[in-house]
């Protein structure tokens, strides 16, 4: 089966961008199932039902999140009912929502009747709130995924390019595939780890590039100059979709590709 992934999408222009180039990319690489973040769907800040609702109309499959969890009030509404959304894994016990969860493929063109099961998980450096340790409960996790389905995709949410290789590698064998999101720069290191599972330390973000992540370039560096608060628009040009193609062996479960994907709207 085949799956896209898509990095944070930002703002109106970021769902725009998913509206505008999925169905081309579903039909140019016969995608069976698409994942995306969405933690920065709502004017670049958390997700509501509403951008939540547009990125699913658009044809997402699952949308996974990350630290901008909880910047509209609205995403309880989401937690509390959308099977289809998630938050990351490893916040402590009682959180609302669901870190994991298991789906069937849609696409049923090639009578595929697999499930695919997605988890999202958060890093601990130089990433807020601090959180339970994402390497023991995802390990606790995929163990009790595996006993349905050998199809794992894995969103790490972090910071540091040394704690989301420290996780590809740890669950390197037990996974499809892990790739990291949350910098919004993607990054160039797309591989298939020793033991099977693909892996990209960063996805990238889809929405406008350029300017600082997504978001305009003066008030950022405003803020780096003066250390006072700024507020971020959202930016406006160069929008682009970002993410990755994986290409994964049914029976095993195991990659036989990874390729990124870095999409104009033009
Ligand atoms: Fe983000
Ligand atoms: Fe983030």
């Amino acid at each position: 089966m085949k799956l896209l992934f898509i990095g944070d999408i930002v703002g109106q222009p970021g769902r725009n961008a998913v509206k505008t180039l999925l169905p081309k990319l579903r039909e140019q690489h016969a995608l069976d199932f698409v994942i995306a973040n969405g933690e920065n769907s709502a004017g670049g800040s958390g997700i509501t039902p509403k951008t939540a609702g547009e990125i699913f109309d658009a044809g997402v499959d699952v949308i996974t999140s990350g630290d901008h969890l909880w910047d509209q009030k609205e995403v309880m509404e989401l937690l509390a009912s959308e099977k289809r959304f998630l938050r990351p894994l490893n916040y402590p016990a009682g959180t609302p929502g669901q870190g994991s969860g298991i789906f069937e493929i849609k696409n049923s063109k090639f009578k595929i009747q697999n499930s695919v099961a997605v988890l999202n998980a958060q890093g601990r450096t130089f990433i807020q709130p601090p959180l339970e340790n994402p390497f023991l409960l995802a390990a606790e996790e995929v163990k009790r995924l595996r006993e349905r389905t050998k199809i794992i995709f894995v969103d790490f949410h972090a910071e540091a390019t040394s704690e989301k290789i420290a996780f590809g590698r740890f669950l390197d064998g037990q996974v499809s595939a892990v790739v990291g999101t949350h910098t919004h720069v993607q990054t160039a290191d797309e591989q298939i780890l020793p033991h099977g599972t693909a892996y990209l330390t960063d996805a990238g973000f889809t929405g406008p590039h350029d300017g600082c992540l997504g978001r305009e370039i003066e008030p950022v560096i405003k803020k780096f100059l003066t250390g006072m608060p700024q507020r971020f628009e959202v930016a406006r040009n160069r929008v682009q979709l970002h993410g990755a193609v994986i290409e994964i062996d049914d029976a095993s479960g195991m990659a036989v590709k990874i390729q990124r994907v870095s999409e104009n709207l033009t």
